[in-house]
């Protein structure tokens, strides 16, 4: 057994890089200026910085640095794109957006149901995926926005955005996407693709937790953002707030850090993931892969077994930390509304595992959990 609890839960967030944390360290210690005290040393040095971590996410998307609004978190950055730009088109305007986004898409979505704006929530398939056609199906004259995530955060499908993206822009809509999950895992060229808001976060990639960005495409056509909060006026009046820049310091270290070593990460984690499965479909009976077969983020692992108690079963895994679908990724624990949306039954949903492996995990520790899920599985089994 290893000397601590095998970490395999790095969708829900990633163990900040050594890297990273020696680069924010001075931001605390030394160089604690306000980056909006610009009339000296110490708030040119922090503004210094936080340009110089802007400049490192827009490499890592091939976006334009002044195009992102530094923001607490993708949460902030979804709420941002989505109440910003419908209380800025008006009332009596349309969203659409799909049954498998996080809840920081579908919560303000219904919020502004409420409020008066029309909502579609599309259906997913099978896979967790939405269809390119069921959206522009969808699509009415008075539709503002489409929201659909860039990669599951539960079962690592991996949405065609491109195509969505297209047909928005087809229609005159703009597109969002939550690419919370996928930035600094897989590419992402804003240069390339037709998406006008993005968020993103940088906990789920190595960076600290608490902060986060929303990419808004500039060019002839202003986006209209209505901000969350009022205030001092920061980033281009769509957020204030003190920036947190030591924060932003890791953020922009794990981009460069990440476009440095994505290609190889991703083909290393994905051997991992396929070890873990390959071992656990060997030697486990009634296991079923959830999520697109090959479609996914490399370090994903969603799987539902036959004939065991969801409760028990993660009660029965205290040596490594893993997600379930009964108890999901949120403060307030509900059955995984994703896997139903897959049509995945209540039972198996239940009694799913959700494996994110990452930059830290080892072959050892997949090889221990294949052997120490499989021996819980049968023991469960026979109870
Ligand atoms: C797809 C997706 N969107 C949004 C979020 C929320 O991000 P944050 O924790 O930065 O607010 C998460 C985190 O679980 C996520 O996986």
């Amino acid at each position: 057994m290893p000397d601590r609890v095998v970490y395999l839960d790095n969708h829900a967030t990633t163990r900040v890089d050594p890297r990273v944390v020696e680069a924010m360290r001075p931001y605390w210690t030394e160089k604690y200026g306000n980056a909006a005290s610009v009339s000296h040393a110490y708030g040119e040095e922090a503004a210094d910085a936080v340009e110089t971590a802007r400049a490192q996410i827009a490499e890592l998307l091939n976006a334009t640095p002044r195009n992102l609004i530094f923001t607490s978190g993708a949460t902030e950055a979804n709420n941002l794109a989505i109440k910003g730009v419908i209380q800025a088109v008006g009332s009596s305007v349309h969203l659409i957006v799909n049954e498998a986004e996080h809840r920081a898409v579908l919560d303000p979505a219904r919020k502004l149901k409420r409020l008066g704006c029309e909502l579609t929530v599309l259906p997913v398939d099978k896979y967790g995926m939405v269809d390119p056609q069921s959206v522009a199906a969808a699509i009415q004259p008075n539709t503002a926005l489409v929201s659909v995530m860039f990669a599951n955060n539960e079962v690592g499908t991996i949405n065609p955005v491109a195509e969505i993206g297209e047909i928005c822009h087809e229609r005159g809509v703009l597109f969002h996407c939550d690419a919370a999950q996928a930035v600094g895992k897989l590419p992402v060229d804003l240069a390339d693709l037709p998406i006008d808001l993005l968020s993103l976060t940088a906990h789920k990639m190595y960076g600290p937790m608490g902060v986060g960005a929303l990419y808004v495409r500039g060019g002839d056509k202003r986006i209209p953002i209505e901000p969350l909060f009022d205030g001092g006026g920061h980033e281009r009046r769509l957020r204030s707030g003190t920036l947190p820049v030591p924060l932003i310091v890791g953020f922009g270290e794990a981009c460069k850090l990440a476009a440095e070593v994505m290609r190889d990460e991703s083909k290393r984690v994905q051997q991992l993931r396929d070890r873990l499965w390959g071992g656990l479909s060997e030697a486990v009976e009634g296991v079923y892969l959830n999520g697109h077969p090959d479609l996914r983020l490399a370090g994903n692992l969603n799987v539902s077994f036959d004939g065991v108690d969801g409760d028990a079963l993660m009660m029965g895994l205290r040596d490594i930390a893993v997600s379930s679908g009964s108890a999901c990724t949120s403060a307030d624990p509900q059955p995984s509304h994703v896997l139903r949306a897959m049509g995945v039954s209540d039972e198996l949903t239940r009694a799913s595992l959700r494996f994110g492996l990452g930059r830290f995990t080892t072959l050892e520790e997949i090889e221990f959990a294949v052997s120490y899920v499989a021996d819980a599985i049968d023991r469960l089994r026979r109870l």
